[in-house]
């Protein structure tokens, strides 16, 4: 076996953590299809190759819009449960043995689709993805960065409802010009709540938001963060906390972060000593889940085996999963 051979072995029988993963994001376009029939929702396609020849994107809010117009037909529990299901069914294929999903409540409210509607939906299928294959998976509900912050405190509100599933707060959505202290209060309250949080920082938007981040939403990981290579110290900052970044490389290249895989920054991350991992962000419109996230990453840029290695090992060590379970599966893939 050559060495390509043996790196996409290794990606594919190696038990693997997500740990940026939008459960929206995952709507492949013959579910939007069967959803907008049953719920009779009407969407701007008329077929699957139609949705499909859609996603061509310049930057992260001509994504967005898309996105957005995709959720639309998500509308009851059961679309919620399927919608989820489908993504653990890919986990399974992609031997992924532990996911954190994150959820945009604030896309589904405004259309009159309930906070527990959503919720029950996506964890009844995570519950079955335990029971049925021992998939293991936290949940984090997301902030939409682009809407103010008086609003959000309802939806956390509504959310200490759940703290059985949900186990942490993030922020997503446009990042240019919404930088993290627009939601300095509400991060102040969800931590007082008992969540975690994290935030997309340094996607597309400058290192200060990465450090906003950090010293201001106390955050615990980086999504995304490829543009803290622009900030020595920044960079030293983060390889001595070991605070993990939870890099896209398919979603860094459809939303135009970086022209080719070729010229992605992952590489430059690992041996700087950053705690980075592979992730698959948006998969059914970045066009692969977290296997092809990885293959293709590994071919574009030469990873060795144990750049490989490293990553798998840094989303085990990066993930929300209870120390004891996290012991056993680092002890499992050395
Ligand atoms: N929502 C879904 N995917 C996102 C991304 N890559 N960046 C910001 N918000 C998002
Ligand atoms: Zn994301």
């Amino acid at each position: 076996m050559n060495n390509l051979d043996t790196n996409i072995n290794f990606i594919k029988k190696t038990p693997k953590v997500e740990l940026h993963l939008h459960i929206e994001g995952s709507l492949e376009p013959e579910l939007m299809f069967k959803l907008s029939k049953r719920n009779k929702i009407e969407i701007p396609f008329k077929t699957v190759d139609e949705i499909r020849s859609a996603y061509n994107f310049t930057n992260l809010d001509s994504f967005l819009k898309i996105y957005y117009e995709g959720s639309n037909v998500l509308i009851t529990e059961e679309d919620f449960f399927d919608l989820t299901w489908e993504y653990i069914l890919r986990c399974k294929q992609d031997n992924i043995v532990h996911t954190e999903i994150f959820f945009d409540p604030q896309s589904h409210l405004p259309r009159g689709v309930s906070f527990d509607t959503v919720i029950k939906g996506i964890h009844k299928a995570l519950k079955k993805a335990e029971k049925d294959f021992g998939i293991t998976s936290k949940i984090i509900m997301c902030f939409l960065r682009h809407l103010d912050e008086e609003p959000c405190f309802d939806v956390l509100k509504q959310a200490c409802n759940h703290k059985d599933k949900i186990i942490g707060v993030g922020l997503d959505s446009s990042e240019k010009g919404n930088p993290p202290v627009k939601f300095k209060r509400l991060f102040e309250q969800a931590m007082k709540e008992g969540f975690i949080t994290v935030a997309h920082a340094g996607e597309e938007g400058p290192p200060e938001y990465i450090w906003d981040s950090l010293d201001i939403l106390k955050v615990k990981r980086i999504d995304h963060g490829v543009q803290c290579l622009n900030d020595e110290k920044l960079v030293n900052k983060l390889v001595h906390a070991q605070i993990p970044l939870t890099v896209c490389p398919l979603s860094n290249i459809k939303l135009c972060v970086f022209d080719k895989l070729e010229n992605h920054n992952l590489k430059k991350m690992l041996d700087r000593g950053l705690r980075v991992m592979v992730n698959s962000d948006d998969p059914a419109y970045f066009g692969g889940y977290l296997n092809k996230n990885l293959i293709e990453t590994s071919k574009a840029l030469n990873l060795n085996l144990e750049d490989i290695k490293k990553l798998i090992e840094n989303s085990f060590k990066s993930s929300f999963l209870e120390n004891e379970k996290k012991e056993k599966w680092l002890e499992k893939i050395n």
